[in-house]
């Protein structure tokens, strides 16, 4: 049967190496959201598209059209034709990605596009998805098999990215993400809570797979 695991959670709380590992363990197409909102967020700034509604938002996402690349587990967005890259990690997106996202149209514009990837993994042979983001246990698929909230605590998540090379300001993604109107980041009704605080990668994956595998 064809399995959905949704993992929420705050900025660099360990989603994406989670996902990656489970994806690998269970054949399951890996599908990071944020990088939706990161590359759609470049591709607004380069067309000059202020963070607000109105028309030129209208305009700006209508100009862009989504499909969907795999490679091995890891599924990747493609607008028009470009790949996302290490541009969508850089610190002008992260500074800005957290605005875009709290606009109801930029939400709605990629609703679609995130559901269909149960389609597309399912036709490409996969045993499931896992699917990270904000809102994807309660909003994107709140139908999943396995809902799961990944925690860590803040001091953890800076010298994670600190370790990464990185200038990200997650707290105060995280605060802007959790207190927007539209899909605010919260633990899903119902989900798992994981808190990854005191664990390492390779004990996190072991029991979120004994949680995949129940
Ligand atoms: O996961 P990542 O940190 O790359 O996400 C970048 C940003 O994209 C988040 O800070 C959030 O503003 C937005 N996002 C979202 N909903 C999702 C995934 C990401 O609003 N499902």
């Amino acid at each position: 049967d064809f399995i959905i695991v949704a993992i929420d959670g705050g900025a660099a709380a360990g989603k994406s190496s989670t996902s990656r590992a489970l994806s690998s363990r269970f054949n399951l197409m890996h599908v990071d959201t944020g990088s939706f909102y990161r590359a759609t967020t470049l591709k607004l700034l380069e067309a000059g598209v202020p963070a607000q509604a109105g028309e030129a938002l209208v305009t700006g996402l209508a100009g862009l059209q989504l499909d969907t690349k795999t490679e091995g587990n890891q599924a990747s967005i493609v607008i028009n034709g470009w790949t996302p890259d290490a541009a969508i990690r850089s610190e002008q997106v992260n500074a800005n990605v957290s605005h875009y996202a709290a606009i109801p149209e930029v939400r709605k514009f990629l609703f679609d596009y995130q559901r269909s990837q149960a389609e597309i993994a399912k036709e490409r042979g996969f045993a499931g998805l896992v699917m990270e983001g904000r809102d994807i246990g309660s909003i994107i698929f709140p139908e999943a098999d396995l809902r799961l909230y990944l925690y860590a605590d803040p001091a953890k998540r800076a010298a994670r990215r600190a370790a990464e090379g990185l200038t990200d300001s997650i707290e105060q993604r995280d605060k802007m993400d959790s207190s927007r109107k539209s899909a605010p980041l919260q633990v899903p009704e119902g989900a798992t809570l994981v808190d990854s605080s005191e664990l390492n990668l390779e004990q996190v994956v072991e029991h979120v797979s004994e949680l995949v595998s129940a």
